[in-house]
């Protein structure tokens, strides 16, 4: 009976310690760049962001309208629209630069803007070649580009624990015939990750990759746990949210 009372109370302790882990802040002061914020997964993750007490979102996006209806909505106290399109080096480096001199550090760069080839069917037989330049261009430079200038920002504050998120997708561990340069695009980004990660390790900055065909808010969790301290020693990885999707496609294909 005694031995049933102490795995309750511990239990109950247990359930205490989680419910005030999923409550506490977990962004409290820090500030954040997401790139591809205007709308989808980076939109969600801006507001996770908000509500996780992030000081500073700035959303970096093409879609001007809607990358402003965004801020606004979050609150402009909080959150900042700023016009960047990541196949351009030199306004990722001016968005780094507006984020730092406006609001002192750079503590979380979410690399998220990308795209897929969806008008044309990209098999081997039939690839073509112009058409995956932008998808190559915005997917795979466009993060260099982001983890490039957000590392670099970090090491000059002489930031402790700043953190990289770059979005994957499923795709780049499993293969289908007709998204070979998306897959390709992506595929890119996760040895960028393990490879940047080792580099930047030294410097107390970590460098993940997180993907998944579920809803926006699971990738956004996702996320929000890899921008935070509770992911303090997972660097160089690639975080699917797939339900065991992946898992069961390898499965199959045995
Ligand atoms: N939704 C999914 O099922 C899924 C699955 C796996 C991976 N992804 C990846 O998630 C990321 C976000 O996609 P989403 O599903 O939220 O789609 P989305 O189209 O809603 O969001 C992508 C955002 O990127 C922006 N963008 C496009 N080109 C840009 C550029 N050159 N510079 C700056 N911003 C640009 C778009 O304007 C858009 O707001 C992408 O990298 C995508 O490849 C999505």
């Amino acid at each position: 009976m005694h031995f049933l009372k102490q795995i309750i109370t511990q239990t109950s302790i247990m359930a205490e310690k989680v419910t005030d882990s999923l409550n506490h802040k977990k962004l409290e002061g820090k500030v954040a760049i997401i790139t591809g914020g205007a709308s989808g997964i980076g939109e969600a993750t801006a507001r996770l962001f908000a509500e996780h007490g992030a000081r500073a979102i700035v959303i970096a996006d093409i879609q001007d309208v809607l990358g402003q209806n965004v801020a606004e909505s979050i609150g402009s106290g909080q959150c900042t629209y700023m016009h960047c399109d990541v196949t351009n080096e030199d306004q990722v480096k001016a968005l780094v630069e507006f984020t730092v001199k406006n609001f002192g550090q750079l503590d979380v760069m979410f690399s998220n803007a990308g795209i897929a080839n969806e008008t044309i069917s990209q098999t081997i037989l039939d690839f073509d070649l112009n058409a995956s330049d932008r998808v190559f261009a915005i997917n795979t430079r466009g993060v260099v580009a982001c983890v490039k200038h957000a590392a670099r920002a970090m090491v000059r504050g002489c930031l402790k624990g700043g953190t990289i998120i770059c979005t994957g997708s499923v795709l780049a561990s499993f293969a289908l015939p007709n998204s070979i340069d998306y897959a390709m695009s992506k595929k890119a980004v996760i040895g960028l990750v393990e490879s940047a990660s080792t580099g930047l390790g030294k410097y107390e900055i970590r460098v993940n990759c997180g993907c998944g065909p579920l809803k926006v808010e699971n990738i956004a969790n996702a996320v929000l746990f890899l921008a935070s301290h509770d992911s303090l020693l997972i660097t160089g990885q690639n975080l699917v949210v797939d339900s065991g999707l992946n898992a069961h496609c390898l499965t199959k294909a045995d």
